[in-house]
């Protein structure tokens, strides 16, 4: 049944997907039918799948991933911007293996190396000051002990985050994030405002990017002045805006946002759980390429490269503030995610990850340039290095996002074998975010598949 369900279209009959020497594994769990009927039984079902006809993903080799039936595609998501280096980098899974097999958990209330070594490793990829890290399991965990940590040594309460930010579902984080498709109607976070996006393509304000940086820039000032007791305790922000659809403003609007946050009592988070680790290309850290030193970096994703590991990084000074209470997270820390992380940041380091970021990032969002030229579904293309989103619209002048073609790309290109992701309030963004060990290939491949996937999105 899975064979023909994914028999190759015509138009798929003449692409190529790029070669690949690894052979996975036969598959012997239960058919896809039953994994299926198992979900919709058993399991909650606000848990969603991507595509309308799911995918059973058993096996993943680098930047590639195999169906049950052996089918490869290459993933150009990265488990969403989360498989950093490669599906089971031989490296990483070396390293987990190793540790699982020694000690596998203790928690923090003993010694072990490898909690430490990674917060020192951390701090050597950190601007000077930020060098006292707090492990946990995800991002959301990291952005919510952020906020805690701000509201601690501020003595402030009010939080701003961007508006079409998102960062993450629990209670508190929820309500950070900015889009009313992740909000549940449950009362939840308090004292959180939302400041307007400065992204240029649908800002409200005129004028160059850098002018509406600025006016968007205002606009938190605005907020401080009617909606607080005129101080704040953070300002949150993704230096590009993951699940928003790659969105960001020119660089002055974060060295704006941060000076109005510190003129009025409040610390800044940039929260890193897409952009860091290189992703970007140019930096490291996303916050660089918009020349700002945040006062916490919030972590979660790329750095444990599938493993279940969150992290915020700020000041001792700031740091100390958890000490008046006790604060403790069972798995933060646990010794073989924290070797995860080590092997992580070595690798990224070791294959030239963020060079290849940097590269490939470019030729695939020159090739994304060239296609705008021949598709009118094209908005507008967007981000950075491997990081980038496309924006489609149903008419360039009126910008109506084009969501129903946005599934239908999503669709084609998985029948011709790459995996892409959406995003963006409306869902009409097409997310590009691949595991950072992806050749010129891989990317001319995708250009070209998603060339004809637009092409019979249009038609539809
Ligand atoms: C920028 C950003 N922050 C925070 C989160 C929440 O992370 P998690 O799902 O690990 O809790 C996400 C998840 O997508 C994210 O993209």
């Amino acid at each position: 049944m899975t064979a023909v369900r994914h028999a190759a279209s015509p138009a798929a009959a003449r692409l190529r997907i790029p070669p690949c020497d690894h052979v996975p594994r036969p598959y012997t769990g239960p058919s896809r039918s039953e994994v299926l009927a198992m979900r919709r039984k058993y399991t909650n079902p606000a848990v969603f799948t991507l595509y309308g006809d799911p995918l059973l993903i058993v096996e993943g080799h680098m930047q590639y991933l195999f169906d049950e039936t052996g089918r490869r595609y290459l993933d150009m998501f990265a488990g969403i911007v989360t498989v950093s280096c490669g599906h089971c980098h031989p490296k990483i899974v070396a390293a987990i293996r190793k540790q699982a097999e020694t000690l596998q958990h203790a928690t923090t209330i003993y010694l072990h190396p490898n909690f430490p070594m990674l917060a020192k490793k951390l701090a050597s990829k950190m601007p000077k000051g930020l060098d006292v890290t707090y492990f946990v399991n995800d991002g959301s965990e990291a952005n919510d002990l952020a906020i805690t940590m701000a509201r601690l040594y501020t003595g402030n309460t009010d939080v701003i985050g961007l508006r079409n930010g998102y960062h993450g579902g629990s209670p508190s984080a929820m309500g950070l994030t900015s889009h009313n498709t992740w909000k549940y109607p449950v009362p939840g976070a308090t004292s959180i405002h939302h400041a307007v996006c400065p992204d240029p393509y649908r800002s409200a304000f005129a004028g160059t990017p850098e002018e509406i940086a600025d006016k968007s820039a205002d606009d938190i000032l605005g907020i401080i002045r009617y909606s607080t007791p005129g101080k704040i305790a953070a300002f949150i922000a993704e230096p590009i805006q993951g699940v928003g659809g790659a969105t960001h403003g020119a660089p002055n609007y974060l060295r704006e946002a941060y000076r109005i946050t510190r003129d009025h009592g409040g610390l800044c988070v940039a929260d890193e759980v897409q952009t860091g680790f290189g992703r970007t290309g140019d930096h490291y850290w996303g916050f660089e390429s918009f020349g700002v030193v945040p006062d916490f970096v919030t972590m979660a994703k790329g750095i444990g490269n599938g493993v279940p590991l969150g992290a915020v990084t700020t000041r001792m000074d700031i740091a100390e503030k958890l000490t008046q209470r006790i604060h403790f997270n069972t798995f933060g820390g646990n010794p073989v995610c924290m070797a995860a992380g080590l092997a992580v940041l070595d690798v990224i380091d070791e294959d030239g990850l963020q060079e290849n970021s940097r590269v490939l990032g470019k030729r695939m969002k020159d090739g994304l340039k060239k296609l705008m030229t021949r598709h009118p579904l094209i908005g507008d293309v967007r981000g950075m290095g491997l990081m980038l989103g496309v924006e489609l619209v149903r008419d360039r002048k009126t910008k109506e996002p084009a969501k129903k073609e946005a599934l239908a790309v999503l669709e084609a290109a998985r029948e011709m074998g790459v995996l892409i992701g959406k995003g963006g309030l409306e869902g009409n963004v097409l997310r590009i975010k691949p595991p950072m060990c992806i050749t010129a290939d891989d990317v001319d491949f995708t250009l070209d598949v998603l060339d004809r996937a637009l092409l019979a999105a249009q038609r539809a």
